[in-house]
């Protein structure tokens, strides 16, 4: 795999009345933002890739991000989320840290 990491966060957003939810609402291109420039100002040389992504098809437990190479599922919701995503899972590699981000894997 050419990335350490691969990261989407979807961005959809559906603005049309009745329509689905869609992570959009819940501030996630806020999300990848944050956690591009929190990841950046790290200092990590570690090669991650954090893109934006349409809709997964998992709108109902948004916010989704999704990463590879480990295909793990999760939501990213605050900035202290964030936070305990990148410290433990992003530089340290240790799932086991951020149990209470995975959605149903
Ligand atoms: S809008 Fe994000 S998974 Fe569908």
């Amino acid at each position: 795999m050419y990335y350490e990491k691969h990261i989407f966060v979807c961005e959809n957003l559906r603005t049309e009345e009745n329509a689905r939810i869609s992570c959009g609402k819940f501030n996630s291109k806020k999300i990848k933002d944050l956690l591009k420039q929190k990841l950046k100002e790290s200092g990590s040389t570690k090669k991650i890739r954090i893109n934006q992504s349409g809709c997964l098809d998992r709108c109902e437990l948004g916010p989704v991000q999704v990463s590879y190479p480990e295909g793990i599922w999760f939501s990213l919701k605050s900035e202290s989320d964030i936070d305990l995503f990148l410290s433990e899972y992003i530089l340290n590699d240790d799932l086991e840290k951020i149990k209470t981000l995975l959605i149903d894997n």
